[in-house]
């Protein structure tokens, strides 16, 4: 009988050390192994519970006081993936104890653990990869270990590869023994002490560019072939490690940071300490066709990768339920440090995109708090999703504005000083926020209103002479009618700031905390106009009186640049989401977006073009085809003056050049003739000199995506994808080609990515994301989902990032009660990803609310138009 019956570990015996020695085949895909781990007993005990899901061919034991091997048998838990171990003695507290396991297992195919995969170089020769992919809970399938964040422990790896790999792991090599047969055994320095979620080792053919700061050597490693697309991150990164060692005032512990560049890897990029991996994609970058966008998202995520060597590597959430403080903290700091040294990127209009999509996941009752209880695999699964992400860093970025950059630096510095190396759970940051604060705020109560509660507030204000009356309520998409959740306890800590034609952005200091349901805020004087959120630095949104409505519209007209480009954008989608509420009437939002026309930057133009966008496709999914064209037509006159200014080039700022490519892509989709036509040239063009002239990479999706209207360019386009190594290229190809209007080719291209030889399987999300959203792929998409689904949960796992992805991307468009019951019905019916899958319900209530929407406002719009 196994003598454990809970997932969590017993806390009787921790790890201190692990030696692990490995000796992996990469074309048998399989490896052996040993791991001795010391133990120090906290109780008195005679078991030892630990993770395992590996073959474990020969156990002994040692105590430290008799020093005698002996042999002992293990017993198996395979639910909790534990195995039990029975010591020859009791186990007496404040001892130490040793285990020695032999083990051998499979190299996994499915992208974690320890997982391997074959590519082809450039001289098509077949190239064998191996790399590991721990977090959450895969170590156990490389090692017997004790795995859970809490119990850090240092290790000593070993490895044993052929002659012409290279291997690394966290630590810098200590050294490398040749043995017989062309073999060669590398080991590792010892680690410092961490979780084995962050343990890592690489086996493959690489090459490196490297440089020294500070005593780190910073290094990216790639495929040989491809080192030269290692520049870019390599200045990225130590710029990076610079500024956070000074904003942190703590060094970066270890001798080396080693940047991987992984041929074949789902996740986008893993924070290994020491050894972060990414996909190709996110990491390298050519200058002949990585786009401004490739470029931002490389930075972004380098930048939130080494934010995590210190927030989830130094300091480390006890468990999986807090790990909003690990990818929010990593998320939040990516804007920041990008706003500090990198600002010309503009990288807050991205966030500022982020949040708005964020926002309507979370005012749907399938929605969570960001900090939930985590008890099984499958809750520990699901709390790595957007909202862990983007509301832990919008909550974070509010709680900066609130009070100020110093105070926050100051708390933070405290916070990871306090607990180097060691284990914390929310309410120790929190400490640390009051003690900086001296008590003058509770930040814990008020950030608790804020994680533990789902969703966020609706703020309503009303101005009446020189008084502002606010009140708070759920804003709470609720499509079913008749059907009232009780919100009425809900209830925030809300940082009110506001700004008003009488006062300019930089006096303004947010002084107002609303802790209940309504207040009166004292404006001064009396003003014109009052917009609240200044810069959408709080997580709510803000419904005016109607007066107040219209005294913003006017002003935007007026003058749209008194107010901040964040907060036009802001603006633009508070209405948007107040008219699908209903608490607007839909002519309102498009009254307020007349101004577009003398609009010069991104963020609002993108906002507006993403919330008319989505009901053109709802529109056009519903096969209103006159109502889309005419919706297109009118945005269409609203941003013509813009659109007409665009040149077919890279040139301009950062903002400028996503503004561009934007602006390209939407006229050309919905065949505008001089942008069609300016395309075809520059792509006919490209084809011409056989895809070796150079196109300006901004607008290159656009122009690949109308050559792939022809039979020729097509698959002159798939041929090119198969011969070039520029990931960044390869996606503008698949993107276009996942745009055809040919049915059998989008069902050609999402097979070919399922088998994941000429396409990767992890590049599928992306081919359906593009196939779901265009007009006779979206009902493919999700008849390719269902019918494919034994063999998408087998490659991807039915509770990953990216089938989550899959699902809701060939879903999220339909907006019939048909639909919705036909998606219900399928799901009913899945074992593994059922209906109390979170993810699950979240799209069936998107279905709802495409529903509600239409029924709401599809008769304003037929007038409106
Ligand atoms: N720690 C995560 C990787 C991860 C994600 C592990 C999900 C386990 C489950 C890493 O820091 C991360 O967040 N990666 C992102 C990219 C990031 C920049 C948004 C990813 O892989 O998508
Ligand atoms: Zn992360």
């Amino acid at each position: 009988l196994f003598p454990w019956t809970q997932m969590r570990l017993p806390t009787n015996i921790v790890p201190l050390r692990y030696e692990l020695n490995l000796h992996p085949n990469l074309t048998s895909m399989t490896f052996r192994a040993s791991v001795t781990i010391s133990v120090q007993a906290l109780q008195d005990t005679w078991n030892i519970i630990l993770h395992s899901t590996v073959r474990i061919s020969r156990v002994t034991f040692m105590s430290a006081v008799s020093s005698q091997e002996k042999q002992v048998e293990i017993l198996e838990h395979p639910r909790h993936e534990q195995i039990a171990i029975v010591a020859p003695e009791a186990l007496l507290a404040g001892h130490n104890y040793t285990l020695k396991m032999e083990y051998s297992s499979n190299i996994s195919s499915s992208y974690r653990g320890f997982y391997g995969f074959s590519y082809t170089d450039e001289s098509n020769e077949k190239k064998y990869f191996a790399a590991t992919q721990f977090e959450p809970l895969a170590a156990r399938s490389a090692f017997p270990c004790f795995d859970e964040p809490g119990f850090k422990a240092t290790f000593i790896i070993r490895i044993i590869r052929d002659e012409q790999y290279t291997a690394l792991s966290n630590m810098p090599k200590k050294s490398s023994v040749p043995l017989e047969d062309g073999l060669v055994k590398d080991e590792f320095f010892e680690s410092v002490k961490m979780s084995t979620y962050l343990v890592a080792f690489i086996v493959g053919e690489m090459k490196n560019l490297s440089q020294d700061v500070n005593g780190t050597l910073v290094s990216i490693y790639t495929v040989p072939e491809k080192v030269g697309q290692a520049h870019h991150a390599l200045e990225t990164a130590v710029k990076l490690l610079e500024f956070y060692q000074n904003y942190f005032e703590i060094q970066y512990p270890l001798k080396k940071l080693d940047l991987v560049a992984i041929p074949d890897s789902k996740a986008g990029a893993m924070e290994n300490w020491g050894l972060v991996t990414f996909r190709e994609e996110t990491l390298l970058c050519d200058n002949n066709t990585s786009s401004v966008a490739d470029r931002k998202l490389m930075t972004k995520i380098i930048a939130h990768e080494l934010a995590h060597q210190w927030f989830g590597n130094l300091v480390t959430m006890r468990w999986w339920n807090d790990i909003w403080l690990n990818e929010g903290f990593a998320t939040f700091m990516e804007y920041f440090s990008l706003e500090k040294i990198f600002k010309e990127l503009s990288t807050y209009e991205d966030f500022l995109d982020a949040q708005f999509k964020i926002m309507k996941k979370d005012s749907l009752s399938s929605s969570r708090p960001i900090s939930s209880s985590a008890q099984s695999s499958q809750q520990i699964g699901e709390m790595f999703d957007p909202l862990s992400y983007i509301k832990g860093a919008s909550l974070l970025l509010m709680l900066k504005t609130f009070l100020s950059e110093d105070v926050f630096q100051h708390a933070i510095v405290l916070y990871l000083h306090n607990h180097s190396y060691g284990s914390i759970q929310s309410d120790d940051l929190w400490d640390s926020f009051n003690q900086v604060t001296n008590q003058t705020l509770d930040v814990k109560k008020m950030m608790e209103t804020w994680t533990l509660q789902k969703g966020f507030p609706l703020v309503t204000v009303q101005r009446k002479g020189k008084e502002l009356f606010v009140q708070q309520e759920r804003f709470f998409l609720n499509m079913k009618p008749g059907i009232q959740p009780s919100n009425a306890s809900y209830l925030w800590h809300i940082p009110l700031s506001y700004v008003t034609d009488g006062g300019n952005y930089s006096e303004y200091r947010s002084v107002s905390l609303l802790d209940k349901k309504s207040g009166v805020i004292n404006l001064t004087e009396e003003v014109g106009w009052v917009k609240v959120n200044i810069n959408m630095n709080g997580y709510y949104i803000v419904h005016y009186a109607d007066d107040d409505w219209e005294a913003l519209i006017k002003q935007l007209q007026r003058n749209p640049h008194v107010l901040s480009d964040k907060d036009r954008a802001n603006l633009i989608n508070n209405i948007f989401e107040l008219a699908g509420l209903g608490k607007v009437p839909l002519q309102r939002a498009f009254d307020l977006i007349n101004y577009l026309g003398n609009e010069t930057h991104t963020a609002p133009i993108t906002e507006a073009l993403f919330q008319t966008g989505l009901i053109y496709n709802l529109l056009e999914k519903l096969g209103h085809m006159d109502l889309a064209s005419r919706l297109v037509a009118r945005v269409f006159k609203l941003l013509q003056n813009q659109i007409k200014q665009q040149t077919w080039t890279d040139e301009g700022t950062p903002s400028m050049r996503e503004l561009r490519s934007v602006l390209l892509e939407f006229a050309c989709t919905y065949k505008q003739e001089n942008c069609c036509t300016a395309a075809m040239k520059l792509f006919d063009d490209w084809m011409a000199s056989n895809g070796t002239q150079s196109l300006p990479t901004d607008v290159m999706t656009t122009v690949f995506k109308v050559g792939a209207k022809t039979e020729k360019g097509w698959s002159f386009l798939l041929k090119k994808y198969n011969s070039i190594d520029s990931e960044a290229e390869k996606n503008k190809i698949l993107e276009a080609l996942a745009s055809s209007e040919n049915v059998q080719k989008l069902y050609w291209l999402m097979k070919t990515s399922l088998d994941g030889d000429i396409i990767q399987t992890p590049k599928l999300y992306f081919i359906i994301r593009t196939v779901g959203r265009h007009f006779p792929g979206h009902l493919l998409a999700w008849d390719f989902v269902k019918e494919n689904w034994n063999t998408l949960v087998k490659k991807l796992h039915a509770r990953s990032y990216t089938m989550r992805s899959i699902v809701a991307e060939s879903t999220h468009l339909f907006s019939t009660k048909a639909h919705l019951s036909e998606v219900q019905a399928f799901f009913e019916n899945q074992p593994e990803a059922n209906l109390q899958l979170r993810y699950v319900q979240e799209v069936l209530e998107v279905i709802q609310l495409n529903i509600h929407w239409m029924e709401k406002n599809l008769k304003s719009l037929t007038w409106w138009l």
